[in-house]
């Protein structure tokens, strides 16, 4: 199975992703992931992309696209993937369409704006493995600390109020169009299926909603 989960920023999609793909025995591919990773890393790409993420920008397509296509040359994409944080700009799902990548499902997850920054406010995330929580709606067990490996939890430099506003801002303008791009491929053509669910509830709930629109 090939998903795409769009959503703005904070809207739940690295959450959901978790479930998803433990249910699908799916890789789950988030760009932002693998570039803080390479942040992290301080390699020659962590190097050319930190300043950018960190002020809420969005990282060149040529980068991202050719990031995505060594990605789908490994072999655990054989049987699927579910897309977390990509495409995100219409020259970005072109070339995913030109690459002749078929997809099943775009589920899209609703939040508005004031919503996503009490969301991303509170988030504290586990470097480590990706694991996400909020201080408020999803606490870990021990405070600051992360549930699994017992290692601090930070909170992400592009969580600040002014980043988010600016991210929220660049997704209006330039990852809304997506929603027009695949509802239009999905009538036209039959596929992806596209579904749009209500992001605002518990974090159970939301993944019943997912979980309908995929089956
Ligand atoms: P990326 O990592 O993709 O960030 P994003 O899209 O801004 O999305 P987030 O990770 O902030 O939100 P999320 O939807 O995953 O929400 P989460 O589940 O964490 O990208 C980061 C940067 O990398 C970009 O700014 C850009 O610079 C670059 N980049 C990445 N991909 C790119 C691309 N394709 N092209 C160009 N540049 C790219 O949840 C958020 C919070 O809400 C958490 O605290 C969580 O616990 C809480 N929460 C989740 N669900 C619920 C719920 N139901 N109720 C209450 N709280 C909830
Ligand atoms: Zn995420």
């Amino acid at each position: 199975m090939r998903v795409i989960l769009l959503g703005a920023p904070g809207a739940g999609k690295g959450t959901q992703a978790r479930f998803i793909t433990e249910k699908f025995g799916i890789p789950q591919i988030s760009t932002g992931d693998m570039l803080r990773a390479a942040v992290k890393a301080g390699s020659p790409l962590g190097l050319q992309v930190k300043d950018v993420m960190d002020s809420g920008g969005l990282v060149s397509d040529e980068i991202i696209i050719a990031l995505i296509q060594e990605r789908l040359t490994q072999p655990d994409c054989a049987v699927g993937f579910l897309f977390d944080g990509f495409p995100r700009t219409i020259p970005q799902a072109e070339a995913l369409r030109a690459a002749g990548v078929k997809l099943d499902h775009v589920v899209e997850i609703a939040v508005d704006d004031e919503e996503i920054v009490n969301r991303l406010s509170g988030r504290r995330v586990h470097p480590g493995s990706g694991r996400v929580y909020h201080t408020l709606y999803n606490p870990p067990q021990a405070e600051g600390l992360d549930d699994v490996s017992g290692e601090a939890l930070v909170q992400r430099e592009d969580d600040k109020e002014e980043t988010i506003r600016k991210r929220l801002a660049i997704y209006h303008s330039q990852t809304q169009p997506l929603v027009d791009f695949y509802q239009q491929l999905s009538a036209a053509e039959g596929s992806p299926k596209y579904s749009r669910i209500e992001g605002v509830g518990s974090v159970d709930d939301i993944t019943g909603k997912v979980l309908e629109a995929l089956n």
